[in-house]
């Protein structure tokens, strides 16, 4: 093409436009942010709130099963899909790599107008090592693997470092495709970095090159940032360190003491540093955000009867010592102790994401607390596409939840919402915001008594409250109890459409029980507004 001079300067113009385009679109990536109290997940410049679903392991390796799914998934209020993505698919030949289920995926996401945070199922997934290449698995000289108790698992170990560069180099390729394919729109929004790491089956790797590092210092990477978090460390870590000492030198046992308890921190340091180089070299090609999940202990289980050296909470320090490219750790909340285990992670800047959880009812109505009480900016049920179902409980939820999220985000930086889930062993709950008590318990009126309830509530102006939930009803009292009388001048129940309040019924009488509390009913959900008065 030959170029006339007179256009030169129109097209380096152009030029120099598109490179400023393609910056501004780069430091628009999906990022974390801290927003007043809360750490936000911003994508194309707002907060988003994750309201998604975890695929079963194997549906998104094949584009035509997927096909009919994503619809599906879209029409049941998600907006995002984790999306499994193994590294066997993807460098089926060592240095060769195949990214046309990538671009596959992400297209039929578009369509639906879905996001995708992809799960890297690369050298571990529940502990084992089954979705490494084949020829990463036969190579167990340059890919060394676990030892328990005097033979070889198929389980990678995480002090080999050929098979730690193998991965990072697949990753980082991974990262830099999607940053050419999609740093504009933005499908991809965050990567897991494998998945529910440790080692199964034994407390600690028993292999030579694993015995020789356990029978050594503990790093002194890790022993300094110990000392210098001291305060801030786990509860349970900083025991434990403290009744061995508080020692800044010595071998594991003599640092950790000689149990178990050593052989998880061994191990935790060990993933921690393999999977923190691996994120690092993704975040060198496409910064996006990148979290590792973890298989919760079970009460009273040990270390190996779970996987020993994932992020439990008591050694995420330890996590955190080894490096800085992971932006957070998630948990596989499945437990019915759900509130405990959101608090656990939810802790020292850690913010809430768990990429696997319950959906049903009990999603349904977990969501609420994750989101509303622990600032969380999101919630994904595993095997989502077993409840692809608009009128499912979850659905009811996530259209709700979505009609809201630019007043929930904006009250999780102001710090004046709260969230909530009901029963029979859990009837009541207290909050205090914006100089009111509020009591809420589960509803009752003219003798019938709900036996669930949860909903979100944030204080919007003076006097004025917005909830959103079901099966609960609340009580205000003035903080300070020399203060006025409280009554409720108004509840008026309604929708969002587009950020605009759309109102319904004025409630009153029996839906707000002749003015005695501000109810939600148990049989659907509502967003209401109530706005209260004082008198002497
Ligand atoms: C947790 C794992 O992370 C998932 O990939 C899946 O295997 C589920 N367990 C099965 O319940």
């Amino acid at each position: 093409m030959r170029i006339r001079l007179y256009a030169l300067p129109i097209l380096l113009l152009l030029a120099g436009l598109e490179a400023t385009t393609v910056r501004a679109q780069q430091n628009n990536a999906p990022h974390l942010e801290k927003r007043g109290a809360a750490t936000q997940l911003i994508v194309d410049g707002k907060p988003f709130l994750i309201l998604g679903g975890e695929l079963h392991n194997s549906s998104s390796s094949s584009l035509d099963y997927m096909k009919p799914i994503w619809p599906k998934l879209a029409a049941s209020g998600l907006n995002t899909v984790v999306t499994p993505l193994s590294w066997e698919l993807i460098e089926p030949k060592e240095g060769s790599y195949d990214f046309t289920l990538v671009d596959g995926l992400l297209s039929q996401a578009r369509e639906a107008h879905e996001r995708i945070v992809f799960l890297w199922l690369a050298s571990w997934k529940n502990g084992l090592s089954s979705y490494a290449p084949v020829w990463v698995k036969q190579d167990t000289r340059r890919f060394p693997r676990v030892v328990e108790r005097g033979s070889e698992v198929e389980i990678l170990s995480p002090l080999g470092s050929a098979t730690q560069e193998a991965d990072a180099r697949a990753y980082a390729a991974l990262m830099q495709h999607i940053k050419e394919v999609d740093s504009r729109d933005h499908t991809v929004i965050m990567m897991q970095v494998e998945n529910e790491v440790g080692v199964l089956g034994d407390t600690r790797d028993h292999s030579d090159a694993a015995n020789r590092a356990f029978a050594s210092p503990v790093p002194a990477e890790l022993t300094s940032y110990l000392k210098v978090h001291r305060d801030a460390l786990y509860p349970q870590l900083r025991a434990l360190w403290d009744q061995n000492g508080d020692k800044t030198a010595g071998t594991w046992a003599q640092v950790f003491g000689d149990t178990e308890r050593a052989d998880e921190i061994f191990m935790a340091w060990h993933y921690a540093h393999f999977i923190q180089a691996v994120t690092a070299r993704g975040k060198a090609a496409y910064d996006i955000p990148m979290y590792v999940n973890t298989w919760l202990a079970g009460d009273d289980t040990a270390p190996g009867d779970y996987p020993s050296g994932g992020p439990e909470p008591w050694v995420v320090d330890v996590w955190k010592a080894a490096g800085s490219a992971l932006d957070f750790y998630a948990p596989d909340l499945y437990a019915t102790n759900f509130t405990e285990w959101c608090k656990r992670y939810h802790r020292d800047g850690n913010p809430l994401f768990m990429p696997e959880t319950r959906g049903g009812e009990a999603g349904a109505a977990n969501v609420f607390y994750a989101l509303g009480e622990e600032d969380g900016f999101g919630f994904s049920p595993f095997a989502i596409e077993d409840e692809a179902d608009a009128k499912s409980n979850l659905a009811a939820s996530y259209n709700l939840l979505a009609s809201l999220t630019p007043l929930i985000t904006e009250h999780q930086s102001a710090g004046n919402v709260h969230g909530f889930v009901l029963d029979k062993n859990h009837p009541s709950v207290d909050f205090t915001i914006s100089g009111y008590t509020l009591h809420v318990t589960l509803d009752e009126i003219f003798g019938f008594h709900s036996e669930s309830g949860f909903g979100i509530i944030m204080a919007t102006g003076r006097d004025e409250f917005l909830g959103a939930g079901k099966g609960f009803r609340v009580s205000f009292t003035p903080r300070s109890a020399s203060g006025p009388h409280v009554g409720i001048a108004a509840i008026d129940e309604g929708s969002f459409e587009d950020g605009k309040w759309i109102p319904g019924r004025r409630l009153n009488g029996d839906e707000n029980d002749q003015g005695k509390g501000w109810r939600f009913d148990p049989r659907q959900l509502r967003t209401e507004k109530v706005t209260l008065y004082r008198f002497e």
